[in-house]
């Protein structure tokens, strides 16, 4: 953003923080530039493929039930037993959960003991794809699925190079699937799922993004092939294969993609770790703001009160010192600009000490913002969300419990 933008853009978030009910450390959400996010994402998957949105990035019912419906999608993933349980209050009998993770059987077996029980609509047999990686884990969800006398829904997870984990080899696949088929009454085959994002991470010296992108591709076609080849009975239209993720999903618009499912969630809020080529397009959506607290002429630093002086000296920033609510969150400030944590009086979670340039106009009350450095995890810290639409605020959203 040019500097006289991002000021008009700030300036008008400052005040309607400032005629806010209350003034605590807040997550925002600027649903316009989400929109924008929505719509660059929409241009950049082919008509074939189905976007699945991953809730780990965008963790607020509200968040996730917005996203849904601008970009016409039920498909979920998830990667956290307790956001599943929570979802599963929630959504219809539309809605499609693919596992991003394969969760270990004694979470599995939770979930299903602790089922919420207000929601008749959603099918937690049939609308979840667990996620599985070994065949050990493969004979625990058939034995868990015998002990509910509940047919489950398996997705095999593959290494398409990442090496997370996943089967690597045609064999492993192989045995993998022989294991569903002779166990056809307790176990469902669902898909595959891949996920890619060192293609784009790799440094080029090592690999190419275009040749780790072929050879992920590649293994991919193989293990569809094998199904399709060698394991005809469970082989079906509504198979899903997944793959991608934010720093990959562009590189999908191309006939060689063997996706038809492809998720994502980051770019559209677009914290600075998706700050790359790939995302280029895409617009910072999500901010946390800040109170200040305290403002002092100069900084001074205890033990060193005779070297205030010198200090405003060294740095013209000293001049001006402020505390902030909170602060040490994974996160850079980015406004007002060249505003930044005091390194010699140290990082604090409760309060920071902050300086910024001598012309900077900031008054207790006012806010400071900060761009998150990712989405998952950093917004949990925050009791709730605040969308903003044209400047104003809106009714907040809840985050997604994490317990
Ligand atoms: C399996 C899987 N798919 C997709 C994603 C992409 O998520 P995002 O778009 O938020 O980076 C991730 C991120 O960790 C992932 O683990």
């Amino acid at each position: 953003m040019q500097n006289d933008k991002k000021n008009r853009y700030f300036q008008q978030l400052n005040q309607a923080l400032r005629n806010y009910e209350r003034a605590i450390p807040s997550l925002l959400i600027d649903l316009d530039k989400l929109d924008k996010n929505i719509a660059v994402l929409k241009e950049s998957i082919p008509a074939s493929m189905a976007f699945r949105i991953v809730v780990k990035s965008l963790p607020s019912l509200e968040l996730v039930a917005y996203i849904m419906e601008k970009a016409g999608t039920d498909k979920l993933m998830v990667f956290h037993q307790p956001f599943l349980t929570h979802l599963s209050a929630h959504v219809d009998d539309k809605a499609d959960i693919l596992m991003g993770k394969p969760m270990p059987i004694k979470t599995a077996a939770y979930y299903y003991k602790n089922l919420p029980k207000n929601n008749l609509n959603f099918n937690p047999y049939q609308q979840i794809q667990w996620l599985v990686d070994t065949e050990e884990r493969l004979q625990a969800y058939i034995d868990l699925a015998k002990q509910l006398g509940q047919k489950l829904r398996v997705n095999l997870e593959i290494d398409v190079g990442l090496h997370r984990g996943g089967f690597a080899d045609l064999t492993a696949l192989s045995n993998a699937l022989t294991l569903i088929q002779a166990n056809g009454d307790c176990v469902t085959f669902s898909g595959l799922m891949g996920y890619d994002p060192h293609v784009v991470k790799l440094p080029k010296i090592i690999r190419s993004a275009q040749k780790a992108f072929q050879l992920s591709v590649d293994f991919y076609q193989q293990c569809k092939a094998l199904i399709q080849e060698k394991f005809t009975a469970l082989w079906n239209d509504s198979l899903t294969f997944n793959g991608a993720g934010s720093p990959t999903i562009s590189l999908h618009k191309t006939e060689n993609s063997p996706l038809n499912d492809v998720s994502a969630g980051s770019c559209l809020v677009k914290p600075t770790d998706f700050d790359i080529p790939t995302l280029e397009k895409y617009v910072p959506a999500c901010y946390i703001a800040t109170p200040v607290l305290k403002k002092f002429t100069g900084t001074t630093i205890p033990a060193m009160e005779s070297m205030k002086g010198v200090l405003n000296q060294l740095d013209k920033s000293n001049r001006q010192s402020y505390f902030i609510y909170g602060g040490f969150w994974k996160a850079d400030y980015c406004y007002p600009i060249g505003t930044k944590p005091n390194g010699l009086f140290g990082n604090s979670t409760n309060q920071t000490m902050l300086n910024a340039p001598p012309n900077t106009k900031l008054a207790v009350d006012d806010f400071v913002f900060l761009r998150p450095h990712q989405s998952e995890f950093v917004f949990l810290h925050f009791g709730n969300i605040l969308p903003i639409s044209n400047g104003r605020i809106k009714s907040a959203w809840q985050l997604l419990k994490n317990y």
